[in-house]
């Protein structure tokens, strides 16, 4: 049966009208003219008919079954366009035309966090990331997503699978590039005991890892895994949110500075570590609130050793159940806000009624920030930019940075 491509759906799976309804191709792009066996809604045995002048060679020659990557068989323009497409598509469903200003997108080799799985083998172990829709494992030692230093972590990633994995188990290990070297959380490893220590300290010692934390413990710390933002150092308890790669960070860090212009008292909702509170502590009092005390404890640690910072204060709150009430803003001349893919309902609807005069909001789910615009918009505010940012290169994920101020 052929069939012609009609468009991308959300997860980037292609979609074309079959006799019967619509029918999914995977890794296939708007315009191609496709051949398979239609099974359900799905075209299997799929060959590409007419390839669309979109279609590049994916860089990585896992690209086909490896999980980690869905895009790499489109030109970089066609997917910042997709990306567009999908922001102003979820504003269009809340009735909203903005401005959408460029998207920046991350290089490959940047990513400077990955959960990468791991397995022990016969001869030793086997790294990489999940085949799509699938358990198995396929491997990446050429991954083209990783920052090469932490392509450099694969043999210590290696050594922790042989010394604590098994070749039933599989094993997560999240990394994360910082200043000192890699910090590495392991889940699914065998249980603690005296000689893994031992061997979890040796290996940390041996790879330069800065921390390795075995579950909940941190079991080895050979230096303080330190990220800088502006002018502040801070070491991040394991497994804090950290943006997925510097460019990224500092493409979104960008807009929320043009966003708040020379605000200088500025509340950061949802503030993490400190990835937009400390940077602009250089220009304004910072007032930061996250619900992860540690992650509190840690930017407040920061903001303390650091030189040449107006005061930024912490707190430790829930803004779901418990978001800051309008009179909370008084004096506040700009509010960034960057709430996890839920969105921030109840904190957007007590922003609607506050007399902030601007809103940098950060988002990495177009569909939640649109709902959330929407009761801005409602509240007074016009939203008046919206710039993409695509620090998931090849993936499907889309994150923006939007300026909101009261009309
Ligand atoms: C997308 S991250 C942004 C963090 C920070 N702005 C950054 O760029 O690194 C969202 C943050 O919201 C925090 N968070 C999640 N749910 C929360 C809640 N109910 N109340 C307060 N903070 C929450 C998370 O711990 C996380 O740090």
């Amino acid at each position: 049966m052929k069939l012609t491509i009609e468009r991308l759906g959300h997860l980037g799976d292609a979609i074309a009208q079959g006799p019967d309804g619509p029918v999914y191709v995977p890794q296939m792009l708007p315009g191609e003219e496709v051949e398979g066996e239609i099974q359900g809604d799905k075209l299997l045995n799929a060959r590409i008919l007419t390839p669309s002048a979109d279609r590049v060679k994916p860089p990585c020659p896992h690209a086909r079954s490896c999980g980690g990557c869905l895009m790499q068989h489109a030109r970089d323009g066609f997917v910042a366009d997709w990306k567009m497409g999908i922001v102003r598509g979820a504003l269009a469903g809340q009735g909203i035309e903005a401005e959408l200003r460029g998207v920046l997108t991350s290089p490959p080799q940047s990513r400077r966090r990955a959960t990468l799985s791991g397995r022990r083998t016969k001869g030793g172990a086997m790294l990489g990331f999940h085949a799509r829709g699938s358990d198995q494992l396929i491997p990446a030692p050429n991954c083209q997503l990783l920052h090469p230093d932490l392509m450099a972590v694969f043999p210590a990633l290696e050594a922790l699978v042989i010394a604590g994995g098994s070749r039933t188990t599989e094993l997560s290990l999240t990394l994360t590039r910082t200043l000192a070297g890699p910090d590495v959380i392991v889940a699914g490893g065998k249980p603690l005991d005296g000689q893994l220590r031992l061997d979890l300290a040796r290996i940390t010692e041996a790879h330069g890892l800065s921390r390795l934390t075995w579950g909940d413990e941190t079991v080895a710390l050979r230096a303080a895994p330190m990220q800088r933002f502006g002018k502040a150092l801070v070491a991040p308890p394991p497994g804090a949110f950290l943006q997925a790669t510097v460019e990224g960070e500092r493409a979104l860090l960008g807009a929320v500075r043009a966003a708040v212009g020379s605000a200088d008292r500025i509340t950061d909702l949802f503030a993490g570590v400190g990835t937009f509170s400390l940077p602009l502590a250089d220009q304004a009092a910072v007032h930061a609130v996250e619900g992860e005390a540690a992650m509190m404890a840690a930017l407040d640690k920061g903001w303390r050793q650091a030189q040449g910072l107006h005061r930024v204060s912490v707190e430790t709150r829930d803004l779901f159940r418990r978001p800051l009430e309008p009179d909370e803003f008084k004096g506040v001349q700009a509010v960034v806000i960057d709430p996890p893919r839920a969105g921030a309902e109840a904190q957007t609807a007590t922003l609607a009624r506050s007399d902030v005069p601007v809103i940098a909001a950060v988002s990495c789910n177009p569909v939640t920030f649109a709902r959330d615009a929407r009761v801005l918009r409602a509240g007074g505010y016009q939203l008046d930019w919206v710039h993409v940012v695509d620090q998931f290169r090849w993936s499907s994920h889309v994150e923006l940075a939007a300026r909101f101020s009261r009309a």
